[in-house]
């Protein structure tokens, strides 16, 4: 029975999507209608770094439902739900970053941040990394490099350069016209790509002698994928603007972009309500928020998972066919010889109950992401089927 709106494939990823037919999720395993199980080895594209339905987040959201809903716009009244998310959230970040704004997905903070870069410096120009990927609004998409995914809706916005993420001779193309650099910490539509750390800190450095503002991404690589809470602590830098979504919200749609109090209050002038969003703040995703931070806090979530990280990347790196294996964390891109191996790989995987997934700009890579509460035996079971898929390539 096609469904709806879904059977005409508005936002289907391939022209042959999987089409799970979803009744439920708990911890690593997603249920479908039909009785199957399957093992969610992607974390719903880097959201569910918690696994479904941890009960510390659903609590804190059924207790959410009995107090309140939207009760009004962001900012106009004091919510403790979103108070508890802000406090939570600056708790665990450097000083400087001690001012957040919830919106309500990765591109529209995206789109605050260069409002905001804009607004600060007073000037125009807006760099970006080759291979980026930061949404699908107007703004985010300009900044985003694919140019498959852009050339239909041109004219897209002035005054943006690309410059090569990991390049040090680009960097002289930071100048002091230049309002803002956004990279994402750790790319990933690009396939998992990990910037040199002598490149990062020169980045730093170029931004502060140009004055211009360093964004940084963490959309889909911040909230432990990496093996620390947020990739930049692995840089020893600070970026001026840190924007995050994805696993932020504990399964709920959110988005964030966090600066200092002195350079976020520009918003509130020339003009004011210089970013609003009706749902913005909304109470239910904020105790999203502050639960998914509480579980951080409380359970040894990050610690162990770049050792394990290692462990599952040397099993696969061993694996016939297998060209390249790009981990940090829990994210990984797999390369493949081509694109037929990357599709039979994750067409049988889904077959046999795990789910892996492409890359929309690395063709020839298979993504994994797992939850970051992932067991070892569970992450066992998932390699097995993945070296059968790769085995059987050759069939
Ligand atoms: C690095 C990065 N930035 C931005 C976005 C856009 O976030 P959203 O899909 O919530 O708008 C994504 C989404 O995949 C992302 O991976």
């Amino acid at each position: 029975m096609p469904t709806p709106l879904l059977d005409l494939g508005l936002a289907q990823t391939t022209p042959h999507p999987f089409g799970l037919e979803v009744e439920r999720a708990e911890g690593v395993y997603i249920y479908t209608t039909d009785g199957k199980r399957y093992m969610d080895f992607i974390s719903g594209i880097g959201v569910n770094n918690l696994g479904h339905g941890h009960p510390h987040i659903k609590q804190a959201l059924h207790d959410q439902i009995e107090k309140h809903l939207h009760v009004m716009v962001y900012g106009e009244y004091l919510q403790a739900a979103q108070t508890r998310a802000a406090q939570a959230l600056t708790s665990v970040l450097p000083d400087a970053l001690n001012c957040c704004y919830f919106v309500n997905s990765g591109t529209e903070a995206i789109e605050a941040a260069l409002k905001l870069a804009k607004r600060v410096t007073g000037r125009t120009q807006l760099i970006a990394c080759k291979g980026g990927y930061h949404g699908n609004t107007h703004g985010s998409m300009s900044v985003s490099y694919n140019e498959k995914k852009k050339s239909a809706f041109r004219p897209l916005i002035p005054d943006v350069a690309f410059i090569g993420f990991n390049s040090m001779d680009d960097l002289s193309d930071i100048t002091p016209t230049t309002a803002c650099v956004l990279a994402e910490t750790i790319q990933g539509d690009a396939g998992v790509r990990i910037p040199d750390l002598a490149w990062m800190h020169a980045l730093r450095k170029r931004c502060d002698e140009t004055g211009a503002l360093l964004i940084l991404d963490e959309i889909q690589c911040g909230m432990g994928r990496t093996g620390t809470l947020f990739a930049f602590e692995q840089y020893g830098i600070v970026p001026d603007i840190l924007v995050l979504g994805k696993a932020l919200g504990g399964g709920l749609p959110v988005g964030c972009l966090v600066a200092s109090r002195e350079r976020m209050s520009l918003f509130t002038h020339n003009p004011m309500l210089g970013h609003i969003s009706t749902f913005a703040g909304h109470p239910l995703v904020c105790a999203g928020v502050a639960a998914c931070l509480e579980v951080f806090n409380n359970e040894n979530i990050v610690a162990p998972i770049e050792k394990r990280g290692q462990r599952i990347a040397s099993f696969l790196r061993g694996l016939l066919h297998v060209k390249e294996v790009r981990q940090r964390g829990y994210y990984f891109a797999i390369d493949m010889p081509s694109e037929d191996h990357v599709r039979h790989v994750v067409e049988y995987c889904m077959a046999n109950g795990v789910i892996t997934f492409w890359f929309l700009s690395c063709p020839w890579s298979f993504r994994i992401a797992p939850p970051l509460t992932i067991s070892d035996a569970e992450i066992d079971e998932a390699l097995a089927v993945i070296e059968e898929a790769i085995r059987r390539c050759d069939s």
